[in-house]
C-alpha cells in the first residue's frame, strides 16, 4: 500500500477496478467504479460487508445526477442546490446505470457530492461516479486520517490518497423522502437536523416501526465501536469522583473541556477544551482510534447535550457503547 496526493495515480488504479482509499470533508471512503460489478464486489470484500448493506454512491457535481437517478424531487433539488457538495446524501429512484448491488436491491440510490479538493478533483477528472463507504473494516469506527485507514486497510488496498484530516469528521447525514416528498433523516450525521429545518420545516428523523425492515441498513445498532468498551455516562465529574484515577483500574476520558485536575493520573483525549461541538465532531473518531490503541480497560465519555451535532455525537456514542 501506498500513500498518494496524486489523483492521476488514483485514477489509473480506479479505471483498471481496483479499490482506493479518498478523502471526503466527512471520513475516508473505500472508492471503486460504481459502474464496474467487479470493481463494485472487491469493496464488499475489502470492507467485509454483508452484500445486504448499500453503497453511496459520490459524484462530481450535481448535473451528473441524471446518470444516478431517474428522478429528483422538488424537495430533494432544494436540499441539493443547498447543501452540496457538502456532507448530505440524498436517497433517489435509481437510474438504470446503477446496479442492485449497488444498492443492495432498493429500488433507492444513495447519492452525494463530496467537498474535499482532492476526491472532486479525481471525480471530475473520471468517467464513472465512485462507490465509497467509509474505509474501515465492517462494524470499526470509521477513519478520518489516512493512517486511520492505514491501521484499517493497509495490507488490502493498492493506495491511500492522503488528503489529510477530514474536516467535519462525521459521516454525511442520509436523508430520504416519504410519499409527500417530506425529508426523513435514515441516518444522523455531518449536517444537523436544525440545519435541514432551516432550509425544509417539516424534515423529521425516521422512524422505524417494529413491522418494518430497516430502509437503511446503517442505522445498525452496532456500529463505529471501538475494541475498548465505551461507557458513556450522565456526569462525567461524579463518575470521576465515584472512581478515583489513583486506583488500579485503567481507564481513558473523551473530554469535552473538562476541569483537568479531575483527571489528573488518566488517559484524556480532549475533544475540545472550549466545548465547541464542530471541533468535537471532528476529533471524535480520532478519539476512539488513539484511546483505543493504548490497552484501556475501558473509555468513559459524557453525553452531549441533545441537540445539533451533540444529537449526531450522541448517535454515534449509542453504537459505539451498543454492547450488541
Ligand atoms: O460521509 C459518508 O457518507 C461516507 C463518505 C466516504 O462519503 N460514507 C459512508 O458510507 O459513510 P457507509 O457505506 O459507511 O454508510 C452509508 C450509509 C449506510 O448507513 C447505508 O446503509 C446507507 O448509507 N445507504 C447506502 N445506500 C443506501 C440505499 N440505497 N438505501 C438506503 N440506505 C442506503
Ligand atoms: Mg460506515
Amino acid at each position: 500500500m501506498i500513500l498518494s496526493t496524486d489523483i492521476n495515480e488514483a485514477a489509473a488504479l480506479l479505471r483498471a477496478n481496483e479499490v482506493v482509499a479518498i478523502p471526503t470533508e466527512t471520513v475516508y471512503g473505500l472508492a471503486a467504479n460504481a459502474y464496474s460489478a467487479e470493481a463494485v464486489s472487491r469493496v464488499y470484500e475489502v470492507k467485509e460487508r454483508p452484500k445486504t448493506n448499500p453503497l453511496i454512491v459520490h459524484i462530481g457535481s450535481v448535473d451528473k445526477l441524471a446518470a444516478v437517478a431517474s428522478s429528483v424531487s422538488p424537495n430533494a433539488q432544494k436540499l441539493a442546490a443547498h447543501f452540496w457538495p457538502g456532507p448530505l446524501t440524498l436517497l433517489l429512484p435509481k437510474s438504470a446505470r446503477i446496479s442492485d448491488q449497488v444498492t443492495a436491491h432498493s429500488p433507492f440510490v444513495a447519492v452525494r457530492v463530496p467537498d474535499h479538493p482532492l476526491s472532486l478533483a479525481l471525480l471530475q477528472q473520471l468517467e464513472f461516479p465512485l462507490v465509497a463507504p467509509s474505509a474501515n473494516r465492517y462494524t470499526s469506527v470509521s477513519p478520518t486520517t489516512a493512517a486511520h485507514v492505514a491501521t484499517n486497510l493497509g495490507d488490502r488496498i493498492p493506495l491511500i490518497l492522503d488528503g489529510g484530516p477530514c474536516r467535519k469528521g462525521l459521516e454525511s447525514t442520509v436523508v430520504g423522502f416519504d410519499a409527500d416528498d417530506q425529508p426523513q433523516v435514515y441516518r444522523l450525521g455531518a449536517i444537523t437536523l436544525e440545519e435541514l429545518q432551516a432550509i425544509i420545516p417539516e424534515t423529521a428523523l425516521f422512524k422505524q416501526t417494529d413491522t418494518e425492515v430497516s430502509p437503511s441498513p446503517g442505522m445498525a445498532k452496532k456500529h463505529y465501536a471501538p475494541t475498548t468498551p465505551l461507557k458513556v455516562v450522565d456526569q462525567l465529574e461524579r463518575f470521576l469522583v465515584e472512581h478515583p484515577p489513583l486506583q488500579s483500574v485503567a481507564y481513558g476520558v473523551l473530554s469535552f473541556g473538562h476541569e483537568k485536575t479531575a483527571m489528573k493520573g488518566l488517559t484524556v483525549y480532549e475533544l475540545s477544551a472550549q466545548k465547541n461541538l464542530e471541533e468535537a465532531s471532528s476529533r471524535l473518531y480520532d478519539g476512539l482510534y488513539e484511546l483505543d490503541a493504548k490497552g484501556l480497560q475501558f473509555i468513559v465519555v459524557e453525553w452531549f447535550e441533545n441537540q445539533r451535532l451533540g444529537r449526531t455525537l450522541n448517535d454515534k456514542l449509542k453504537r459505539a457503547s451498543s454492547a450488541l
